[in-house]
């Protein structure tokens, strides 16, 4: 795989939870043909990995073990990508809200951010890359030419989030949602290494007020002003 991905477009993806980035980066990847990194997956597999273990998870080393050792395999086919950790599927068991909160705390580890630098990196193949996460545009690809910063109320989020999971038949409280999306943002603003924030040359979407198909053209028409690439 690549160490550098200099000559590799990269165009980034950050926002906080619930701020439709998932969706926008599956879109805008199809679109342009590019390989799609989910940031956010690696560390609800460094969560879920260390629950599987029985690990303790307020023990930055072990943790940052698992981050190193994690046995992941990304099983495209087609539209789906299938998520294998050690050979199991835990596409689905990934994204439970429990191994999200775990995954943010997993992520404030210094040693486990870095244990996953590089493994993020070795995403930027060719064609492209469209990288989906926090720190994408500051840390893992400060040198991509277009960025985005996505965001929207924590309110509108919760409210997203909320049907999503109605749709699944789960029961949901929306005031517990609210408070999660918000101590979730805390944990994640306020952390000391990788903090989410836009970077300096981002253009930040606020999406409260707009719909996929809005933030999809804003984002494509960016994409082709910049890099002059058919969208
Ligand atoms: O995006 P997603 O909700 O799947 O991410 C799960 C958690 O992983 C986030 O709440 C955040 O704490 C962490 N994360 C991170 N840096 C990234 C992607 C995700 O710290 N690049």
């Amino acid at each position: 795989m690549n160490t550098t991905t200099d000559s590799i477009i990269v165009i980034t993806i950050d926002g906080p939870s619930g701020s439709g980035k998932g969706t926008l980066s599956q879109l805008v990847a199809k679109r342009l043909s590019f390989h799609l990194l989910d940031s956010g997956a690696l560390y609800r597999l460094v969560a879920l990995s260390a629950v599987k273990q029985q690990a303790n998870i307020h023990n930055e080393q072990a943790i940052a073990q698992i981050a190193t050792g994690l046995d992941v395999k990304f099983d495209v086919q087609g539209e789906a990508t299938k998520i294998l950790l050690a050979g199991e599927d835990v596409t689905d068991a990934i994204r439970h809200e429990t191994v999200g909160m775990n995954a943010s705390l997993v992520a404030a580890y210094p040693a486990v951010r870095t244990a996953l630098l590089q493994r993020q990196k070795d995403f930027a193949q060719a064609p492209g890359l469209i990288a989906d996460g926090r720190d994408m545009g500051t840390v893992v690809f400060p040198q991509a030419p277009v960025k985005f910063f996505l965001t929207a109320s924590a309110e509108a989020r919760a409210d997203r989030r909320f049907k999503q999971l109605q749709q699944k038949g789960a029961s949901v409280d929306m005031v517990e949602l609210i408070n999660d999306i918000k101590a979730r943002d805390e944990r994640d603003t306020s952390r000391s290494v990788s903090p989410l924030k836009p970077a300096v040359d981002a253009l930040v979407i606020d999406s409260t007020e707009l719909t996929i198909e809005q933030v999809l053209n804003l984002m494509l028409a960016r994409a082709h002003n910049s890099l002059g690439i058919k969208v």
